[in-house]
């Protein structure tokens, strides 16, 4: 098989797949916006529910609320029967699929049912953390935004301003990005005329790998195991001689720093709860991207999102077992604004396969 042969990519690098008006990104110049508008001045001057609405109807609304919406009590008795020892990613899979047999969701997808799925899954998750604490679940609060309702479930206590203020923009930072491997299962589920929560419950366990949302919690144990940063040069040369990666850096996209990265370390800043980890890590950060430089100079790999994801979730005091699922809470505006978009288009999706198999032979007689 020939790997540069026209018309085929392996992993579909650089290949165009679709077209969007959702988000835009600038992998070499490190930008990135929603529906035009820069990551940056939506992460300062809006919230997470005037960002979904934009992504959902195209229309900036700055006053916008989204609060979280108590589950359906069939979910809340599916994730009771999970084990304790369940991964949060496969339990929120495992509840919006849930959420798709309750409630009936079929095609075409609506803004109202992107929203509602939106609202219904910080609620699954908290529900979850709890049952597995062998705690009862907390009635959503509806005076509280996503971010802040979604600690509060978690927790039973209102969250402080910064905490909410921090994890707010950690969803705004998180809503979006393109045509990554987890949007693409959501478009390719719709693309069939089945319905938001399959296309959400696809996306979900597109992203539980590490790969793709899985490197948060594993940037805090690279931290914790590199341990003090004079350690640090010695522990990434010793990572990268076994051809380990480093997680926390590189990009399929961004050649150059990673918008969502500098956003969340402004954002980490603001927690002091996490100020002597958020020391460490730019030291880490520091060192890290030396080496990189020097092992791979001719591929820039630079900080990612999950790298300052880390400080941010650790600060408002989630459980690194969380954070992928916290994570995913965060694409759901993404993932059903491009359900919405692929209805529209309302064109099957289905590439060619090039077949590198035993030609045809006939089974023994
Ligand atoms: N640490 C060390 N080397 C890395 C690296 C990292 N974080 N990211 C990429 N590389 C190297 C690869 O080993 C590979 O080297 P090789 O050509 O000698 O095999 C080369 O760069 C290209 O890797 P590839 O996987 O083809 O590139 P990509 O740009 O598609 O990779 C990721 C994107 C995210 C898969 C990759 O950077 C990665 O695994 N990062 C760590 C996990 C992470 O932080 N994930 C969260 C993403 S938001």
């Amino acid at each position: 098989m020939n790997d540069t042969e026209p018309g085929y990519s392996p992993g579909l690098k650089g290949v165009v797949a679709g077209q969007t008006s959702l988000a835009s990104i600038d992998g070499d110049r490190g930008e990135l916006r929603y529906r035009g508008y820069p990551i940056g001045e939506l992460v300062e001057r809006g919230s997470y529910a005037s960002v979904a609405e934009l992504l959902w109807t195209g229309e900036w609304a700055p006053d916008a609320t989204l609060a979280c919406a108590a589950p359906p009590p069939e979910v809340i008795e599916v994730l009771r029967r999970l084990p304790p020892s369940a991964n949060a990613m496969d339990a929120l899979r495992t509840a919006a699929s849930a959420y798709g047999a309750v409630s009936g969701t079929s095609w075409p997808p609506t803004v109202e049912q992107a929203r509602a799925i939106t609202a219904f899954a910080p609620s699954a998750l908290a529900a979850f953390s709890r049952l597995r604490d062998g705690q009862e679940p907390i009635d959503p609060d509806p005076s509280l935004g996503l971010a802040a309702g979604f600690l509060y479930q978690l927790s039973g206590e209102l969250p402080d301003d910064a905490s909410a203020r921090a994890l707010d923009a950690y969803f705004i930072v998180g809503a979006e990005h393109g045509f990554n491997a987890s949007t693409f299962t959501a478009r390719v589920i719709i693309s069939t005329r089945s319905d938001i929560a399959s296309a959400v419950a696809g996306a979900i366990g597109a992203l539980k790998g590490p790969r793709h949302g899985g490197a948060p919690s594993e940037v805090v144990d690279q931290i914790h195991q590199i341990g003090s940063v004079d350690r640090a040069e010695e522990w990434i040369r010793g990572a990268l001689a076994r051809g380990e990666r480093l997680m926390g850096f590189g990009h399929r996209v961004y050649r150059a720093y990673d918008p969502r990265a500098a956003a969340l370390r402004s954002v980490a800043e603001s927690l002091s709860s996490v100020a002597e980890w958020l020391g460490k890590a730019v030291a880490v950060e520091e060192i890290a991207l030396r080496l990189l430089a020097e092992w791979k100079p001719d591929y820039p790999i630079k900080t990612n999102v999950e790298y300052y994801a880390a400080a941010v979730l650790q600060g408002v005091g989630l459980a690194p077992s969380l954070f992928p699922a916290t994570f995913a809470l965060a694409r759901h505006a993404g993932w059903t604004a491009h359900c919405l978009e692929e209805a529209d288009a309302d064109m099957l999706i289905r590439p060619d396969v090039r077949y590198v198999g035993p030609a045809e032979r006939h089974l023994p007689d």
